[in-house]
């Protein structure tokens, strides 16, 4: 794993979007695997205005990691409406390369294998977006998801319902079940690059870099991975025991050619 960590939230959202930027840019036939979350919003924001400077959507094609299944793409709170909002709306991405799971799908279980179908049709992922939740998902692979496992049904942990209220109305709360791509879905992409900042994030950042690879914490299965590169900024860093390392090896976040 290439660990960067960066002296704060701001540079460690340039970080990711100069590295996703510079792999759009060094492949025409580029997959993105895309995330939402609150962490994602800023690097979102930064894409954009990438993009104004020139940075273009126009021949990429994207998957999304997961959709809340009972949503319709046009509730205010899936996923397909975050990613509109966040980006989509914003560059010049042709939408019928944009892909997302159906919520409403009327078999979500057949949403589910044709949604991974649909990743092998496109050639695979070639660079995955990853955020990690306080309990070490990734997509919205809970604790003790399968390390192998495909796009398929989850259920949430309360925890997991809970820190996603927020982009719910008061008068509705998140559904208990996702559509997510599989933790062995995630590992076959190409590449990944996983962004978590600030200190809520320290302990599952920590069990994720150092901890022992186990299904407890599914995005220790990066671990596994080849080419993933963490970008951290300095509060989701404090748990890891390593840093001293980490900053020798990459002075201030910089990518630099040997890890
Ligand atoms: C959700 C998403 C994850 C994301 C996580 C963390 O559960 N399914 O892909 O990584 O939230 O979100 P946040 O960035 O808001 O902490």
């Amino acid at each position: 794993m290439r660990v960067l960590i960066c002296k704060d939230e701001a540079s460690a959202i340039a970080r990711a979007a100069d590295h996703i930027a510079e792999h759009m840019a060094q492949r025409s036939d580029c997959v993105l695997g895309l995330a939402t979350g609150g962490t994602m919003l800023p690097l979102y924001r930064r894409l954009i205005r990438l993009h104004a400077d020139g940075l273009s959507f126009a021949s990429v094609t994207t998957f999304n990691l997961d959709e809340y299944i009972g949503l319709a793409p046009d509730h205010p709170a899936s996923y397909h409406s975050y990613m509109r909002k966040a980006l989509f709306d914003h560059v010049d991405v042709d939408p019928s390369r944009t892909h997302l799971p159906r919520g409403d799908a009327a078999d979500p279980v057949a949403e589910a294998a044709d949604y991974e179908a649909r990743i092998a049709r496109s050639g695979g992922i070639s660079l995955q977006l990853l955020g990690v939740g306080r309990n070490g998902h990734i997509g919205f692979n809970e604790p003790t998801s399968s390390l192998a496992s495909p796009t398929r049904i989850k259920t949430l942990t309360e925890s997991t319902r809970r820190a996603n209220q927020p982009y719910f109305g008061s008068d509705e709360t998140p559904p208990g079940y996702a559509i997510t791509m599989g933790v062995g879905t995630i590992l076959s992409a190409r590449e990944c690059l996983l962004l978590a900042t600030g200190s809520a994030k320290a302990n599952a950042v920590a069990a994720m870099v150092e901890g022992p690879v186990a299904a407890v914490c599914p995005a220790s299965a990066l671990q596994m991975h080849a080419r993933t590169t963490v970008v951290l900024d300095r509060d989701a860093a404090t748990e890891m025991k390593l840093t001293d390392y980490y900053h020798h090896v990459h002075p201030d976040g910089e990518a630099t050619r040997f890890d």
